[in-house]
């Protein structure tokens, strides 16, 4: 008896339906993640939603539903479109509908990389298909526009302004708030009613993630400037010294006190590449933040070594993940955007327990 083509359709669901999603711990199926399932003579044809464009297990996903599709008796092709639907995070601002995830970026202290890091992760996920946008709420060092090649201001439209775009990602600065020439005398209020206006006044539209690079340190502006977003999640940066690790402590203690859920550490500047003969040269040490995020039983992002590229890309505006995207530092970024999108996406996705 030949099989109809609803029991093909049938059949090759049940095999999807072996495929499971290593986070989520459940099947495709069941989490909605195939859709638009079709047999026509022999071919399979369905796509893939995962939660996320910068899926780190994309390419695994897809080669086992094609396997699992495969598997089925009188199918012979798989055509597979995989696409992504970022869920909404837990957390999100009821002024801010279209906004998934508000993504803090801190640092115990300045000069480890944390708006280097930001705007890597930024262009990184835009690449993989994401929405982003920017806030650059570092007011002691407003340095994304610089970094993101941005030397305009936005316009103001209806009382909102609107974020202005490079490379596929949307920004504001707390900067264009500031006089260059005076030194940051803020107090308090001020500073946080000037980041309100940021997140609420601004014509954010849809956005998958929202980055926030936060002042570095762990005082009481950075602690009211962490309570004031409705942030999914943290990311802390440092270098591998001791001195930094220090702080990390600190960093990660403020997040918990606002009740803000740590993602990840990331570390910066683990090793110095020679670009004249590669020689790899661990300067500040190596390993020492993801030996710390074991004992503190946090998430290790990623490393990223010491490249020059990294530092002369930043400088000229195009992040070193569009400039040089080869290059070690490149591909580490993108492997830490990728396990920051999978937090998110467990973060919305699996209760707390
Ligand atoms: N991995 C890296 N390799 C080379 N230079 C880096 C790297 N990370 C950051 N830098 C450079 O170090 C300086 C400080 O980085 P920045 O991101 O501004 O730090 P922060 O925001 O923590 O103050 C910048 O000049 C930046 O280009
Ligand atoms: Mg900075």
């Amino acid at each position: 008896m030949r099989a109809t083509m609803s029991d093909l359709v049938a059949a090759v669901r049940s095999a999807l339906s072996t495929v499971q999603d290593p986070d989520l711990k459940k099947d495709l199926v069941t989490l909605n993640m195939i859709r638009d399932l079709t047999v026509t003579d022999g071919g399979a044809k369905f796509t893939l939603v995962l939660t996320t464009g910068a899926c780190p297990v994309k390419k695994e996903l897809e080669d086992q539903c094609r396997a699992a599709a495969l598997s089925v008796a009188g199918v012979t092709r798989a055509d597979i479109t995989v696409t992504a639907e970022v869920p909404k995070g837990q957390n999100v601002a009821d002024s801010l509908p279209g906004v998934r995830h508000i993504i803090g970026v801190g640092s115990g202290k300045g000069g480890v990389g944390k708006s280097t890091v930001t705007v890597n992760i930024a262009c990184a996920l835009a690449k993989a298909g994401a929405k982003v946008g920017l806030l650059d709420a570092d007011i002691y060092g407003p340095s994304i526009p610089t970094m993101m090649g941005i030397s305009r201001q936005p316009y103001v439209i209806n009382k909102k302004m609107i974020p202005l775009e490079a490379h596929g990602v949307k920004m504001i600065s707390m900067g264009f708030l500031l006089d260059e020439r005076q030194p940051v005398i803020w107090r308090g209020p001020m500073i946080v009613s000037a980041l309100r206006q940021m997140i609420t006044d601004v014509t954010w539209g849809d956005l998958d993630y929202l980055l926030v690079d936060l002042p570095p340190g762990t005082g009481d502006i950075q602690l009211t400037l962490a309570q004031s977003v409705p942030l999914a999640g943290a990311v802390v940066v440092s270098t591998p010294q001791a001195v930094a690790l220090a702080d990390v402590r600190r960093s990660i203690a403020m997040f918990d006190k606002v009740n803000v859920k740590l993602f990840g550490i990331v570390e910066n500047m683990s090793e110095f590449v020679c670009p004249r003969c590669g020689h790899i040269e661990p300067i500040f040490g190596t390993g020492g933040a993801e030996r710390e995020a074991h004992e503190l039983q946090v998430a290790f992002l990623g490393r990223v070594p010491l490249e020059p590229a990294v530092r002369i890309s930043g400088d000229d505006g195009t992040p070193v993940v569009l400039s040089h995207p080869t290059s070690r530092s490149a591909a580490a970024f993108r492997g830490i955007a990728e396990q920051v999108a999978r937090a998110a996406s467990m973060a919305a996705l699996v209760p707390a327990k």
